[in-house]
């Protein structure tokens, strides 16, 4: 397994790879989990050569955000690589990646009417700096194949709409959430939680589910919502947003527009001792 930590000797052994080998990039943030493991084993199935990033991209953190205490695994996470044969990691620091500066460089900017609701709304920037940093790698791999979970929905909508508006040759290729025994989606930010709130956790998707069947069962959608919302409330969850969205372009839907769209709940909450931010959602129709 090869690392790598700099720019131009990615640049360099990219273009030695033969065109004909079929590249599959699986960028990360690190401390990784079965959930990421579940990208590394499809991108393994389709690529011949599978590269993973990881990289705790301090352009998609706000300042009050937790940059500093994100969980960083790096043993760990090569053993993990190492276990289901990644070809090569790339490990970059952040000078590697934003020498000039991280204010002062040339951003993208997504799809407004997608990235301004759900996480967008408390993350204002958060958005731009993903899409920055994932065409940088882009560039940086030249992929054929990019795998990205459905955990971070709105990303993976983002990220398809960027290849589609910018005319990006790279397939996009979705992975279903991983969750715990309980139904927890996993995150990395899980390592947040003590083993009580680990426990609790687990009724963000249970909630999903019951709000998914009243919906189906006939229930108004936005009293659905609005019922989830108080019994989450009363456990303990801080809810940032509780929604339903279609799955092509996030519309919010509700009674009057819903035509047999197929769509999501999409959910953030505030949980714990240490307020840890977490989302997860889940397909209605
Ligand atoms: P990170 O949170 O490390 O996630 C890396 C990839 O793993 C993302 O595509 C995410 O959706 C996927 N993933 C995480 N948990 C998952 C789960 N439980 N089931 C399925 N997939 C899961 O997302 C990022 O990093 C960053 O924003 C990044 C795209 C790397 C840009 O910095």
């Amino acid at each position: 397994m090869k690392i790598i930590h700099s720019v131009s000797e990615l640049i360099i052994f990219r273009n030695s790879l033969d065109p004909a080998v079929k590249v599959a990039l699986v960028p990360t943030m690190g401390a990784l989990h079965s959930g990421h493991l579940a990208l590394l084993t499809e991108a393994k199935e389709k690529a011949d050569f599978v590269i993973i990033s990881i990289f705790v991209n301090p352009l998609q953190f706000g300042q009050n955000e937790d940059l500093n205490k994100y969980p960083r695994t790096l043993e760990a996470d090569l053993e993990l690589c190492k276990s289901v044969n990644v070809d090569l990691v790339f490990i970059p620091n952040p000078e590697e990646i934003y020498p000039e500066s991280q204010e002062n460089i040339t951003k993208i900017i997504p799809r407004e009417k997608v990235a301004n609701y759900l996480c967008g709304k408390t993350r204002p920037n958060h958005f731009s700096g993903v899409l920055t940093i994932v065409l940088k790698l882009f560039n940086l791999s030249l992929p054929h194949l990019a795998y990205f979970g459905e955990k971070d929905f709105q990303q993976l909508t983002l990220i398809r709409l960027m290849v589609k508006d910018l005319n990006l040759n790279i397939q996009i290729m979705p992975i279903s959430i991983i969750r715990s025994d309980s139904g927890l989606a996993l995150s990395s930010r899980n390592k947040y939680l003590n083993s009580d709130e680990l426990i609790k956790a687990s009724q963000i998707y249970s909630t999903l589910i019951k709000t998914a069947q009243n919906i189906k069962k006939g229930m108004q959608i936005n009293n659905a919502l609005e019922f989830a919302r108080g019994s989450l409330t009363k456990e303990g969850f801080t809810i940032d947003y509780l929604e339903a969205r279609s799955e092509n372009d996030l519309e919010i839907i509700n009674n009057t527009n819903l035509i047999n769209l197929p769509f999501r709940l999409f959910i953030a909450v505030y949980f714990g001792a240490n307020k840890t931010r977490l989302i997860d959602n889940l397909k209605v129709i």
